[in-house]
């Protein structure tokens, strides 16, 4: 494996190790307990910044600006004044996007080069949004009651939004929930991870000079358990938009039932990704290596479960082991580098940990299998692309989500017991299918259980185009006409005349 040349931390305007405050109301505040936490590269170490710690009373704070502001000026804008307030964002998002995405890459670790590449699809997702705030629309409906009495639909902004969102991809995900959110008229408190808060506050800073009216957009950083917490169990929230873990969305759903508040869920996977032996390995051997490997594994609908066809099972993974090993992991602020660090210390001992009982379980790790000590990577969470070959269905590595850079290669041979094997896991959120035969591809497009089937591609995206899970992968749909339902109410409304 190449090893990146490390770059010393070069000083970022918004991650230069001072404080950064929480946005409420359209003013910077210090959390009420005046406390703080550390935001650390986690390919150095290095300190960007120290973060007000917002919690419940922060929460309370921010919640009831953001219930003013639903109620108060943000009400009066027109679906035109909000498409303009998108537009400008979007602008400025583009004019700032050089430092958002070096922001994201010191913060949670990815490489520069997948940071910098996000931005025709951030860009496109404000400006579709944008688009949509002056097409929403209810219905006329003919009914057939006696007499003259007319119906129609009415759809409304579902009031105050609680976006709680991971660390694996902070602009994207804050835009993801800003977005329809914006275009619908509803206000929002944003809460991002712990782990790398810093976008998602840049981000609020712009909404302002867009001229979003305060209270709109709310940014409260702080910890699951306290703010997130109190944001998903709090009365005067209307939705919780929620993207991470299945095991916290779980929880997120007890606790909306306190108001039975609406909850979308964007959860974890184990994508099953399939290669026929008919396939253009050519193609297929860096889309599935790349289907796991990107952002270090650290992909909600990674293609995790790699089935390939017996028949060139040991040739085909021979190859991704190779693809694997020639990437170059290093700092992610080299624009050489391919594969940066996992997001913290706790994700490296999660993923050694898989990596440890992939070995006991009896799997044969052909690329990769251990953490990178040596040298300046050494400082930080670095695994290298794994893969383990000979895995079986039923281990834990090819059921539980690893989110790192581990493929688990299993094989198989008869197509007629291969869907149920492919839908053998509790999620149901990407999916992939290598093959020239046309039929084949349709047939498992419509029999795999999952939100998304990518043939022949991995990972592609849209803002027009509905994302999201079936089973424990969640409920709901991000991006597309679907998305914005999801915040808006439907009333209908009854006239008699005559
Ligand atoms: P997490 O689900 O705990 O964290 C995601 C967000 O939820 C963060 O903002 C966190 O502060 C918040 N949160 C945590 N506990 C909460 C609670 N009780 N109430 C409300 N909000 C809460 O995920 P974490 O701990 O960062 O990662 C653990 C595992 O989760 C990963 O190894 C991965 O398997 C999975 N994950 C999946 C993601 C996805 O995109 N589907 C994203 C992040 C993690
Ligand atoms: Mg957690």
């Amino acid at each position: 494996m190449a090893q990146a040349q490390t770059i010393p931390l070069t000083r970022h305007p918004f991650a230069d190790g001072s404080f950064k405050q929480m946005l409420i109301d359209g003013k910077w505040v210090d959390a009420a307990s005046g406390k703080r936490f550390e935001s650390r590269n986690p390919a150095t170490g290095e300190l960007l910044a120290t973060v007000a710690e917002g919690d419940a009373e922060d929460i309370e704070r921010a919640v009831a600006a953001a219930r003013r502001a639903f109620e108060g000026p943000w009400s009066r804008f027109k679906p035109y004044e909000r498409q303009l307030v998108l537009l400008k964002l979007a602008d400025l998002v583009e004019r700032h996007f050089d430092e958002l995405s070096t922001l994201d890459t010191l913060d949670m670790g990815a490489p520069i080069a997948r940071t910098r590449g996000t931005r025709q699809r951030v860009l496109g997702m404000l400006r579709y949004y944008a688009g949509k705030a002056t097409s929403l629309h209810g219905e006329t409906i003919e009914n057939s009651l006696p007499g003259d009495i007319f119906s129609y639909t009415l759809k409304e902004p579902v009031g105050v939004v609680g976006a709680i969102i991971p660390w694996n991809g902070p602009l994207g995900a804050s835009v993801w929930k800003i977005g329809p959110a914006l275009a619908t008229g509803c206000t929002v408190v944003l809460k991002p991870a712990e782990e790398a808060p810093l976008a998602a506050l840049r981000l609020g800073e712009l909404a302002m000079e867009a001229g979003v009216p305060p209270g709109v957009v709310n940014v409260v950083p702080g910890y699951g358990e306290t703010a997130g917490a109190a944001l998903a169990a709090h009365p005067g929230v209307d939705k919780v938009a929620f993207t991470g873990s299945h095991l916290t969305g779980q929880s997120i759903v007890k606790a909306s039932a306190g108001n039975l508040k609406r909850v979308s869920l964007e959860l974890g996977g184990k994508s099953p990704d399939i290669v026929f032996a008919d396939a253009d390995l050519e193609a297929a051997v860096p889309g599935a290596a790349m289907a796991v490997f990107a952002n270090s594994g650290q992909i909600c609908s990674a293609g995790t479960r790699l089935f390939v066809e017996r028949r060139v099972y040991d040739e085909f993974v021979g190859r991704v082991a190779d693809f694997g090993k020639g990437l170059r992991v290093g700092n992610g602020l080299d624009p050489e580098t391919q594969i940066g660090p996992l997001v913290s210390e706790q994700q490296l001992d999660r993923v050694t940990g898989y990596l440890n009982l992939g070995r006991q379980e009896g799997a044969r790790a052909l690329a990769g299998g251990e953490r990178l000590t040596e040298g300046p990577l050494g400082r930080g969470y670095f695994v290298p692309p794994t893969v383990f070959s000979d895995v079986r269905d039923d281990m834990r590595i090819a059921q539980e989500e690893i989110f790192g850079p581990v493929i688990s290669a299993i094989s198989f041979e008869d197509t007629d017991d291969l869907v149920t094997r492919a839908n053998a896991t509790m999620f149901g959120l990407g999916s992939g299918v290598w093959t020239r035969d046309v039929s084949k591809a349709h047939r498992f497009a419509k029999a795999i259980r999952a939100g998304s089937v990518w043939v022949n591609c991995y990972q592609a995206m849209d803002p027009a185009v509905p994302f999201g899970g079936y089973k424990m992968s969640g409920y709901g749909r991000e991006s597309g006409q679907q998305h914005l339902e999801e915040y808006l109410n439907v009333k209908a409304v009854w006239i008699k005349t005559g």
